[in-house]
């Protein structure tokens, strides 16, 4: 769920719904704000659906604005997405409202307490549960901040509190456990956001919540306290996002757009980590380089498109460094007694670094003495702070729900974390680093190149726009690429795709071939391993042979497919541990363009949210 939350001058309500519409990739089930209105009553709208959906509501019955409000929108967790179970809840008889993100594990103990005590409820909601206890403190106190302090010292699990009173106008107070929120630093005004997309149109100067603590904010003052109410340090931080790079900008899509700025995600990440063509990467220092070159295990943990990052990354960093790299999704690292000791490396990735599994799973390590390095690309998040060190990725916000810009710039930092590593290990000559460097600053300018076949692949997903099921087929750094291009045509155009191992096709796959298959086929370069680039070949006459339709991504000059491929997908020319990079692209535009030619949404693809804050 999105949370945003606003004291100031009367533009509360452009504050919060622009806030959300940032926001709406965390969810987009239903949304609603409540704010205190220019009478000083209490005013909630919400509505299910889109954010649309609101901001019709609003104007068929406006809000007269009074200058303090909060505003969410929601990922339905408990009970369905429906107007009543849209956020903000209400309590103290229609006096208070409070939004949340999260789960609140013991709400059905603490309802069950308010039942017994005469309390209704209108949701099925946790949230309301909160709402409603918030209220009950609220007359025994008097005051919000402390009736705040009194509910969240009940409540278990993971959550993110916001709540506005009636009669304390003026006033937002918030509160976080394992979900995020942070301050926003306005000139008579403040604001607070699960992140700083909410409020980066309206300041650069933010503040990050810990774990645990509680906020309250007015038009000139901020307190940030633990739950006992004792006043905690925190620091100042500016937000380096464009706040233009949360917009559209004319492009049809978020996605359109985000797709198109991977030349710069890359060369944003690299910036400022190779000096004089020697790889530094100054985040690492948190280490020292006695520690690093100590390191004998790195498990790298992510979900979804985070985790198949880490997959690619693991070839280039295994054979850089000579360190072993497991890859493991972070829900399943976390609940299997995994073996840690101080020499094992945990880098977690994590665009939105909000993700519970992720989050999870690297408290999990740290508390069993890994050190741990978080790869992330939203300023302020919570597992960067959680972590040992971050390197951020540069790839500027990524608002469709699917990820294509943070997917690369994701490879490249951990391309730098591996060679940073190389180095300071000595696995590698600087000679042979530099030569590595070369290849990844070489980078944006091919990805401008392979983003031209855009047009054939529309063609090719027109023409497809029937299909029930897709395969993709990579080997050795293509194999993660493969399975990725699977995820984007599942996320984005509800279609059966699965990814495989080329090599492992005989051993089962093969028997889904019946013809008219479409299969994507990531082909290997032959300059680097004739010999894996033969037995992909070999794969292609096998499932040709059996009718499929063979899509290769193969680079230029590549001529021993074109015998036996339907359609072939040039790359440019690239280093082998460097070819995901451009063979990604491809497949997410097909994912794309199939998407718009079904007439689906392509940045909010149904069922999904960017950032899952649930475990
Ligand atoms: C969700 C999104 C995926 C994303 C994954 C990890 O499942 O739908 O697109 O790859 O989360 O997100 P993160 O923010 O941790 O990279």
């Amino acid at each position: 769920c999105g949370i945003v939350g606003y004291v100031g001058s009367d533009k509360t309500l452009e504050v919060l719904v622009g806030g959300l519409r940032r926001l709406e990739y965390r969810g987009y089930d239903s949304a609603g704000v409540a704010v205190i209105d220019g009478e000083g009553r209490l005013a909630t709208a919400k509505k299910a659906g889109k954010l649309v959906k609101l901001t019709d509501e609003l104007l068929a019955h406006p809000i007269n604005d009074g200058g303090t409000g909060i505003g969410h929108t929601r990922w339905a967790t408990h009970g369905g997405p429906t107007d009543r179970n849209a956020h903000p809840h209400l309590g103290d008889d229609g006096r208070l409202a409070l939004i949340h993100n999260g789960i609140i594990e013991n709400f059905s103990a603490l309802k069950d307490e308010l039942l017994a005590e005469g309390y209704t409820f209108e949701s099925e909601t946790d949230t309301e549960v909160a709402a409603v206890l918030l209220g009950r403190e609220y007359r025994a106190t008097g005051d919000l901040r402390s009736a705040f302090l009194g509910v969240v010292g009940q409540l278990e699990g993971a959550f993110t509190l916001l709540a506005v009173h009636q009669d304390e106008p003026g006033l937002v107070v918030g509160a976080r456990r394992n979900s995020p929120l942070v301050i926003g630093l306005g000139d008579g005004e403040n604001f607070l956001g699960s992140d700083v997309a909410a409020f980066v149109e309206h300041t650069r100067r933010a503040m990050a919540i810990g774990q645990d603590q509680m906020v309250a904010i007015t038009a000139d003052a901020v307190e940030v306290t633990d739950f006992d109410g004792e006043p905690v340090e925190t620091e100042e931080f500016d937000v380096a996002w464009d706040a233009a790079a949360g917009d559209k900008g004319g492009w049809p899509s978020f996605m359109a757009k985000e797709v198109t700025e991977q030349p710069d995600a890359v060369a944003n990440t690299i910036r400022g980590r190779i000096v004089d063509g020697v790889v530094d990467v100054p985040e690492l220092t948190a280490f020292g380089d006695e520690a690093l070159s100590a390191i004998r295990r790195v498990i790298i943990i992510g979900c979804g498109t985070a985790a198949y990052a880490g997959l690619v990354a693991k070839y280039a960093i295994e054979n850089w460094a000579g360190v072993p790299v497991e890859v493991e999704l972070s829900h399943e690292f976390r609940y299997r007694d995994p073996v840690i000791s101080d020499d094992t490396l945990i880098v977690s990735i994590s665009q939105s670094g909000e993700t519970m599994d992720t989050l999870m799973a690297v408290k999990y390590a740290r508390e069993a003495g890994a050190r741990t390095l978080s790869i992330c690309n939203t300023q302020g998040a919570t597992i960067p702070r959680e972590s040992d060190a971050a390197i951020y990725t540069h790839a500027g916000p990524e608002v469709a729900v699917a990820s294509t810009k943070a997917f690369v710039a994701q490879i490249t930092a951990l391309y730098l974390f591996g060679l940073h590593l190389a180095r300071v290990r000595g696995s590698l000559s600087a000679d042979q680093i530099g030569e590595q460097l070369a290849e990844l600053e070489a980078i944006p300018a091919k990805l401008s190149s392979v983003l031209g076949v855009g047009e054939s692949i529309r063609t090719l997903a027109h023409w497809m726009s029937d299909t029930r099921s897709v395969l993709f087929l990579g080997r050795h750094v293509g194999y993660p690429v493969a399975m990725e291009g699977a995820l984007k045509l599942k996320e984005l155009a509800y279609i059966h795709a699965e990814g495989f191992a080329a090599g492992e096709l005989k051993h089962g796959p093969i028997a889904l071939i019946e013809p008219g298959q479409p299969v994507f086929v990531i082909v290997p370069s032959p300059r680097h391993s004739a010999l894996l680039h033969a037995k992909v070949v070999s794969n292609i006459q096998e499932i040709r042979a059996r009718g499929a339709r063979v899509i290769a991504i193969a680079e230029e000059g590549d001529v021993a497919v074109l015998p036996f491929a339907d359609e072939v997908i040039r790359i440019p020319l690239a280093a082998p541990l460097f070819e995901p990079i451009l063979a990604v692209v491809p497949l997410q535009l097909f994912a794309m363009e199939l998407s718009t030619a079904k007439g689906l949404d392509v940045d909010q693809p149904r069922n999904l949210a960017k950032s899952v804050t649930v475990e």
